[in-house]
């Protein structure tokens, strides 16, 4: 089973929807290790009641960006962590973890991308009064929210919609999402590992 770590900077609801999923069979994965930025999160709260292993980490604690990634991937390697999912993890990727898991990070954001990238993007998508918009889940690269694109939904906004209530839907489409575009992502990943085990016989 593929091990995953889940980066995470707040609430983790998604966290929670990656979780259950794994618990329901609905999704194969292990996960390995959280990851938050931001100590005392309720995601850790989270990854306490499932006993997952989590590493709480403040980058101001760290010289560098640099070195703040180098003790998150020490972390990755002893875990044997194969694939990132980061789940409202409010940060760029730097070089160091791009480096080793190249294609192999993960991001959910909640608006159809490229429109409203970065912070606030349900914010933005209420001040730009747009009718519809959505939840994309895209690779990660070194920009913000500029990945290669693997799937998107839509999610429509009613006459009075504020923040709080497209927040809630985007949240309810984002948990259903997630899960299923990570057990397709996996499936492929278990594959290859499948035939490259078989080109060395
Ligand atoms: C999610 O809506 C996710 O799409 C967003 O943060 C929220 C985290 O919620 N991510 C971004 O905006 C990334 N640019 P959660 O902590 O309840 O999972």
């Amino acid at each position: 089973m593929i091990k995953i770590a889940i980066f995470a900077s707040g609430s983790g609801s998604n966290f929670q929807a990656i979780i259950d999923n794994i618990q329901s069979g609905s999704l194969e994965a292990e996960v390995a290790l959280l990851v938050c930025d931001r100590p005392g999160a309720f995601v850790t709260e989270r990854a306490k009641q499932h006993s997952i292993p989590a590493l709480s980490i403040a980058p101001k604690n760290y010289p560098s960006k640099v070195e703040y990634e180098e003790s998150i991937l020490k972390e990755l390697q002893e875990k044997e962590v194969e694939f990132i999912v980061l789940a409202g993890y409010m940060r760029l990727i730097g070089s160091t973890l791009l480096k080793v898991y190249e294609g192999k990070i993960v991001n959910i954001h909640p608006s159809l991308l490229p429109a409203f990238p970065g912070k606030d993007a349900i914010g933005q998508a209420i001040a730009a009064n747009v009718k519809i918009s959505g939840v994309t889940v895209h690779y990660v690269d070194a920009g913000m929210d500029t990945g290669p694109i693997i799937e998107q939904a839509t999610v429509f906004l009613s006459e009075n919609e504020t923040t709080e209530s497209l927040q809630k839907k985007i949240h309810e489409v984002e948990h259903q999402l997630y899960p299923t575009v990570l057990q397709h992502l996996f499936n492929k990943l278990e594959e290859k590992k499948d035939e490259q085990k078989a080109s060395t016989y």
